[in-house]
């Protein structure tokens, strides 16, 4: 495995691997790497010739008040994971290499990215896109590999990538998670024991939801209920959306009728947590 910090660099390694017409599985993140990560980069050792993994901390898609000073940074483990995942090049770009100087140009995805996290992240998407826009250029992957726990951006760059007719193709990974059911996250970390154990309550929501769903129960406001039932059993939780949207567009429905998304997101303490399931 070889790990590369500047363009030039990974321009090198990606011009002999086209060379040999060889297909490119890419797996973008940010870092701080678990086995969600994990399972999407041993996806795109399955399916591909040559594995890239990109590790960047991206700053236009953090908020003013969001942790990417504090975003958490562990590069030499996150290699080890990479080489163990099967992981040809890691790609780990500096800031100034990614936004050189007079940088300014952005991509903006319309409306699947207005609700639920476009509401309240404003510019994350726009920051997400851009960022992820630039790497395919880079890279060319012929695949790209993206976890269904961050549901909302997969949606969003299956929509960049319709609208500029590019010819990578985007795999959506199940969610991983720990034994008890909480959505693997490199935010976890941040959560104490209490606010750990108390993090389940997500899961448990969606879990009640999918049970009444299976029952028969199509009623979004119903739906909704058994959700929020679950929410009031852990007061700590702060919520700041709980939607039932039509899949894959993200609309307002108050009847699930094909496929629908049911998504969560809030804050136990200082930890935003978010998670999803697809009915
Ligand atoms: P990051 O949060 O590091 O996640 C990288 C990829 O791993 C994303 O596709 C995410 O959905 C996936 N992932 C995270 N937790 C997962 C889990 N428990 N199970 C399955 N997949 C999981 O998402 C980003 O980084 C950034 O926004 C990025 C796309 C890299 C752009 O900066």
């Amino acid at each position: 495995m070889k790990l590369v910090h500047s363009l030039a660099e990974l321009r090198e390694e990606i011009a002999s691997h086209k060379k040999s017409q060889k297909s490119i599985g890419f797996v973008p993140t940010m870092g701080a790497l678990h086995e969600g990560h994990a399972s999407l980069m041993r996806e795109a050792r399955e399916n591909n010739d040559f594995v890239v993994l990109s590790i960047f901390v991206n700053p236009t898609q953090f908020g003013v008040n969001e942790d990417f000073s504090k975003y958490p940074r562990t590069l030499p483990e996150d290699c080890k994971i990479a080489e163990a995942s099967g992981v040809d090049l890691v790609f780990a770009p500096s800031a100034e290499e990614m936004y050189p100087l007079g940088f300014q140009t952005y991509i903006e995805v319309g409306k699947v990215a207005e609700p639920l996290c476009g509401k309240f992240r404003p510019g994350h998407f726009r920051g997400v896109t851009t960022v992820v826009n630039r790497l395919f250029n880079l890279i060319e992957p012929t695949r790209a590999y993206f976890g269904q726990k961050d549901i909302q951006q997969c949606l969003v760059l299956l929509r960049m990538v319709k609208d500029f007719g590019s010819p990578v193709e985007l795999v959506i990974c199940p969610t991983i998670r720990e034994k008890d059911g909480l959505a693997m996250s490199s935010r976890n970390r941040y959560l104490s024991a209490t606010e750990r154990k108390k993090s389940l309550v997500i899961y448990r929501a969606l879990q009640a939801v999918e049970l009444l769903h299976q029952q028969g129960e199509t009623e979004v406001a119903e739906l909704s209920l058994a959700a929020e039932q679950e929410l009031a059993r852990v007061p700590e939780f702060e919520l700041q959306y709980l939607e039932i949207l039509s899949y894959p567009d993200l609309e307002k429905i108050e009847t699930v009728k094909d496929q629908a998304v049911i998504a969560i997101a809030g804050f136990l303490g200082k930890t935003r947590l978010i998670d999803n399931s697809i009915l």
